[in-house]
């Protein structure tokens, strides 16, 4: 039997604003298993980032319960869940974060830099694939301000992955790019999971990148509408999960 890598059950997310309630999540379920491609769309101001926030540690619920990797995080320290979180998931957000002073290669270190425990020989190999693996080798050692938007998503990719995450997330990771390199990075992210068996949820607008993911999680007015495994059409050779 398979342990969800997430799972997500009863989560309300209320924030009061200006005296007044407002509920953003009202009542999650959902289950992500190791491996999955998941995609979460919907209309702007649905709850699709808070939800993100949740899987991701970075935010708890107001009431309901979080596992992350078989592990309660509504029940445990914020110390601890930061740990659980950093060796657990990678990140990638609409825009890319990386530090303007540092190489391609220096961003892509960083997470490990931070952490510790890692040689820097290592973490310099490990970098130095992934940025072939995401087509920059040719780049590494510029800095953020010499490359293209789509490039320093790349890097950004890159980075979120330097770790070996089991799960990574991203917020419209290619809502800033123009159509090209958006396929390109669609690509990757086929190509990761594939390749690294990476479990990915992708928060998106664009229609191309959810049409290409197995599993559409469909979210309107802080409520799952509808969670549909779909015929997925695309270039990427993404097969449907088996469960
Ligand atoms: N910190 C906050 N305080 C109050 N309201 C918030 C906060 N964060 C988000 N919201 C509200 O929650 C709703 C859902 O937001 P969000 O999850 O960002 O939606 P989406 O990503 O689907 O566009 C929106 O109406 C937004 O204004
Ligand atoms: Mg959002």
């Amino acid at each position: 039997m398979t342990t969800p890598l997430v799972e997500i059950q009863g989560a309300r997310k209320v924030y009061e604003h200006e005296g007044k309630r407002l509920e953003v999540l009202k009542g999650i379920d959902l289950t992500i298993n190791a491996g999955e491609m998941v995609s979460i769309v919907g209309p702007s101001g649905a709850g699709k980032s808070t939800l993100l926030h949740l899987i991701g540690t970075l935010d708890m619920p107001t009431s309901g319960v979080v596992r992350l990797d078989g592990k309660n995080v509504t029940s445990m320290s914020s110390s601890a869940v930061a740990a659980l979180r950093n060796r657990t998931i990678g990140f990638v957000f609409q825009f890319h974060h990386l530090l303007p002073e540092f190489t391609a290669l220096e961003n892509v270190m960083m997470p490990g830099m931070i952490q510790g425990g890692i040689s820097r020989a290592v973490l310099t190999e490990k970098a130095t694939k992934l940025l072939r693996e995401v087509g920059l080798e040719h780049r590494v050692t510029h800095r953020p301000g010499e490359l293209s938007g789509g490039e320093q998503q790349r890097v950004a990719l890159a980075r979120a992955l330097v770790l070996e995450p089991k799960l990574l997330l991203a917020d419209e990771p290619t809502g800033n790019l123009d159509t090209a390199n958006s396929d390109a990075i669609h690509a990757l992210f086929h190509e990761l999971n594939r390749n690294h068996g990476t479990t990915m949820v992708l928060v998106t607008h664009n229609v191309d990148l959810a049409r290409s993911i197995p599993r559409v999680v469909t979210m309107r007015d802080g409520s799952v509408e509808r969670d549909e495994v779909v015929e997925t059409h695309n270039a990427y050779g993404a097969t449907p999960p088996s469960s």
